[in-house]
């Protein structure tokens, strides 16, 4: 794999972060105190979360942090916890067993642990020993110990008013977020070059992870990985270990992690110069349209409708349906090649919180109607983080349902045909919503790495 080069390339995250984190504390101290006052607690424990054991075994499932952890701690480790109260310095209550089987995390003293007072304990149980008795303590997480006397669980309330939050991010979460689209686009490329060099999906999965030396359990979710047909399932788990005969189109939906932020990619590529990239083309064109309208003020499901319409015209031009662009959309066309929403919040979570809320008090902003899985109908705001992924997919059971159909009747079902070994398209870009215009994460990223 001829990736010598690509460390050098990679800013080290204490460069470009460090200086960024200090203000990032503070507004997360912030925010917890006035989501505290709101709801009436005094303070909150919020623990990382521990190992979890596999059923009736002695080895543990990967860590994976609890994400209201890693608002505050950059770089966890199992079983700690901050203790945090109002107006005092957070506590980091670090678990550090006496262990010989694992090596023992080390005490922190990277740059975010100055911020922190470091109270180390050898058992869980010690925890409750950092958390004073008598106030009105919330417990946001589950305790590497027992839970008693650590805080009322995950009270709603106070949720409601952090997550609604965690939308418009920080200097430092967008540094976090801008170097794992860089560390995304590399990892993007090395996997292509190994589709168009023969390999298989698996070895094109290990040739992602291996661009940016990350351990499979550290990317921000399940790479999808679809050669041909296979990107016509939106989710598609497998890495088959052999490539097939024909493999005329490769759809990679991944992502690189930065401190437990996490950039979320896809790019559909074609073998050949032939329609089906024409029409990756069409829809990388309407991404980039639509990614130009994240910004302040704007109501994100009507970004939604609007891929519906980009999605309609894609659809007539190619002849796949035929119809105006206003019956293909109300009539249902779309929503058979397009039956997802254009994105969502990103951030700690690939799906990131509160996408659905109303406000900091709670309550839901509905999705518009026959438009089920849109997972964000905010109106956005400076600093928020989302993606932009419209996609079009030749998908049997949604096509065999539409047969027959009003819907069905626009379709010109040998064109179908034609496409249908393709699978489908999806570009995906990260976009921060900004005053002066969308800043797309992803494209410039790529455009780093030259184009
Ligand atoms: N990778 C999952 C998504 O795009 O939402
Ligand atoms: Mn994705
Ligand atoms: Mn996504």
């Amino acid at each position: 794999m001829s990736n010598a080069e690509t460390p050098t390339r990679i800013p080290p995250p204490e460069s470009a972060l460090e200086g960024l984190y200090a203000a990032h504390f503070a507004t997360v101290a912030d925010r917890y105190t006035a989501a505290l006052a709101a709801t009436g607690f005094d303070g909150a424990v919020i623990p990382a979360g521990g190992l979890r054991m596999l059923f009736r075994d002695d080895h543990s499932y990967p860590f994976k942090p609890n994400p209201q952890f890693r608002l505050w701690v950059p770089e966890p480790a199992p079983d700690c916890a901050v203790v945090f109260e109002p107006g005092k310095r957070p506590v980091l209550v670090f678990h550090q067993a006496v262990d010989y089987w694992h090596a023992p995390p080390e005490l922190p003293s990277a740059w975010w642990a100055r911020h922190f007072d470091v109270a180390v304990i050898r058992e869980p149980a010690e925890l409750t020993q950092h958390v004073r008795k008598g106030p009105r303590w919330a417990l946001l997480g589950e305790p590497c110990g027992p839970a008693e006397g650590l805080g009322e669980p995950d009270p709603a309330a106070l949720i409601a008013a952090l997550d609604w939050h965690r939308a418009a991010k920080t200097p430092y979460e967008l540094g976090c977020l801008r170097r794992a689209s860089f560390l995304g686009a590399i990892a993007h490329r090395a996997a292509e070059s190994a589709y168009r060099t023969g390999a298989s999906e698996y070895d094109a999965h290990i040739a992602f992870c291996h661009a940016i030396k990350s351990r499979e359990e550290e990317l921000p979710y399940n790479n999808i990985i679809a050669y041909g047909r296979h990107g016509a399932v939106l989710h598609y788990q497998h890495l088959d270990r052999v490539r097939p005969a024909s493999a005329p189109s490769f759809l990679i939906d991944a992502g690189a992690p930065c401190l437990g932020y996490g950039s979320d990619i896809t790019r559909t590529w074609s073998a050949a110069q032939d329609e089906f990239a024409q029409l990756v083309a069409a829809v990388d064109a309407a991404e980039r349209r639509l990614a130009a309208q994240v910004l302040p003020g704007v109501d994100y499901a009507d970004i939604h409708l609007a891929a519906h319409r980009e999605i309609a015209a894609i659809l007539s031009d190619f002849r796949i349906a035929s119809g105006s662009v206003e019956a293909l959309v109300e009539t249902g066309v779309t929503r058979v090649f397009f039956p997802h929403g254009i994105g969502h919040l990103l951030g700690l979570q690939v799906h990131d919180v509160a996408g659905l809320a109303a406000g900091p008090a709670g309550g839901e902003r509905p999705r518009p109607p026959g438009h089920p899985y849109l997972r964000l109908t905010r109106r956005l705001e400076e600093s928020f983080v989302v993606t932009i992924e419209p996609g079009l997919y030749f998908i049997d059971p949604l096509l065999e349902a539409a047969r027959g159909t009003a819907a069905g009747t626009a379709i010109d079902w040998a064109r179908v045909d034609a496409f249908r070994p393709f699978g489908g398209v999806r570009i995906e870009d990260n976009v921060v919503a900004r005053q002066g215009g969308a800043e797309n994460l992803t494209r410039d990223a790529f455009a780093a790495l030259g184009g």
